[in-house]
């Protein structure tokens, strides 16, 4: 790329389109350079892989980075004179344990000869017409050899509607594990615990290593946001990545999203700089592109009768700002201090918005927020985890809150910005 100054309209178009494909906030990471962090969960996967009659189960919130998780292990794992055959589906609320091993068998492959004795290349699920049992999984998958590790990864497994079919799956995985096979099983899914993905089947939890997918830390949003500014020649400031990982609360989605749009906004005003104005003027587009259904979600929950003026709204922005445990829960009282920033001088009280809070509850305010515990010690979540980030970059460009009243600037901490990372490189 030439000069900034001697760039000409199709200098910048095409780095525009170097941003456009370096960030992918639609899709997993399908490549290791791009894959940020996550550097405990690789391990743990790649362990599950070495240990003959151990599987695992990958589970978090919605939209972490699970997925990508699993495809970067293909990419990672090597082992000498072996071939691993990567395979994922994704279950789906009709599968049956035999829909969901057909899409498996669908992508395995084997040589055999045909009847002229030519060399074929067969799928597994030829040899299947009819239903599908734990000991044919656990058969088919004998029968590859030392040098063959197939790696099956049941995607989005809580999905799966029908009960028999769970239990059938942790069925296979213990046999798979008490057989020694030489295969490895990775479930993953949107769950809080592993109980809520294998319900009831804890008799297969000794044959799985759990890996709980939390969200990204301010660090591996950094180097998401700087891999892909590097590769296309994009600079940056400390105060313009702290802003994006501030705003994107550890969701590599909107971290991709935010990044994208303040360098695309910055290269239509000829920079190759992105400093946080940018970040700023990145709200709107990044907004526009998000998912429709979470703007209808969010016009729900806050829409306001007369009597109650503006408290709906603010109070959702506080309780995005309320500070929580592990599991994104917070108490009702964690919401009065940011709710007092919003809107300074009224001096609200938890009773002054309890009912607020139990109407994000219900039907009514499409469930929002859910609500856990017994009466005196009410927890609560956002119902999506992605609605949570949405609130606080709805609240900045209407104007309802400012950075300073977000707390951005006044709780950043050093990061540094050099692209030799704290977090330990990917193992290989
Ligand atoms: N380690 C990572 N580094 C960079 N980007 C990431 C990383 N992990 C995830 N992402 C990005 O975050 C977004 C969500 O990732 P992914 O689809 O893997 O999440 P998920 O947990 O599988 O989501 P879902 O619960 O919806 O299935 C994608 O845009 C992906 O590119
Ligand atoms: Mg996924």
């Amino acid at each position: 790329m030439p000069a900034t100054n001697s760039r000409t309209q199709e200098d910048w178009d095409a780095l525009r389109a170097d941003i456009t494909e370096a960030f992918s906030p639609g899709a997993p990471v399908q490549e290791k350079d791009l894959f940020s962090g996550r550097t405990s969960q690789i391990r743990a996967l790649m362990d599950a892989v070495s240990q003959r009659g151990r599987h695992a189960i990958v589970f978090g919130e919605r939209g972490v980075g699970k997925t990508s998780l699993a495809n970067i292990l293909k990419l990672v794992m090597h082992r000498p004179n072996r071939e691993l055959m990567y395979v994922r589906v994704n279950a789906d609320p009709n599968d049956t344990f035999t829909t969901l091993w057909k899409k498996v068998f669908k992508r395995l492959t084997y040589e055999t000869q045909n009847i002229t004795g030519q060399q074929i290349s067969k799928k597994i699920s030829d040899d299947f017409p009819g239903d599908i049992s734990p000991d044919d999984v656990q058969l088919v998958l004998s029968e590859f050899t030392e040098n063959h590790n197939p790696i099956i990864v049941l995607d989005e497994f809580d999905r799966l509607k029908d009960q028999a079919t769970i239990h059938l799956v942790a069925d296979s995985i213990k046999s798979l594990s008490d057989y020694s096979v030489n295969t490895t099983v990775v479930i993953v899914g949107v769950a809080e615990d592993i109980s809520s993905l294998i319900r009831g089947h804890e008799s297969v939890t000794r044959a799985l290593i759990q890996i709980r997918m939390p969200r990204m830390s301010p660090e591996e949003i950094k180097q998401l946001v700087l891999t892909r500014y590097s590769r296309c020649g994009v600079v940056t400031d400390a105060d313009a990545v702290w802003k994006i990982a501030f705003l994107s609360r550890g969701l590599p989605y909107y971290a991709h999203l935010l990044a994208m749009n303040a360098a695309r906004y910055s290269i239509e005003n000829k920079k190759t700089t992105v400093n946080h104005g940018d970040v700023d003027k990145a709200l709107d587009s990044s907004i526009v592109e998000l998912d429709q259904s979470i703007k209808e979600k969010y016009v729900l929950a806050v829409r306001t009768q007369k009597s109650d003026g503006v408290l709906y709204p603010s109070v959702l922005l506080a309780c995005a700002f309320a500070s929580t445990d592990e599991l994104g829960r917070f108490q009702q009282t964690a919401v009065t201090s940011p709710l007092n920033k919003i809107l300074p001088e009224k001096n609200y009280q938890p009773s002054t918005f309890a009912l607020h809070m139990n109407s994000f509850c219900e039907d009514d305010r499409g469930r929002v927020l859910q609500r856990f515990g017994t009466a005196r010690n009410y927890r609560y979540r956002f119902s999506d985890p992605m609605m949570q980030p949405f609130v606080i970059l709805k609240g900045l460009n209407e104007g309802r809150i400012t950075d300073q009243v977000a707390d951005i600037f006044s709780t950043k901490p050093q990061l540094t910005l050099d692209l030799e990372f704290s977090t330990e490189p990917l193992p290989r």
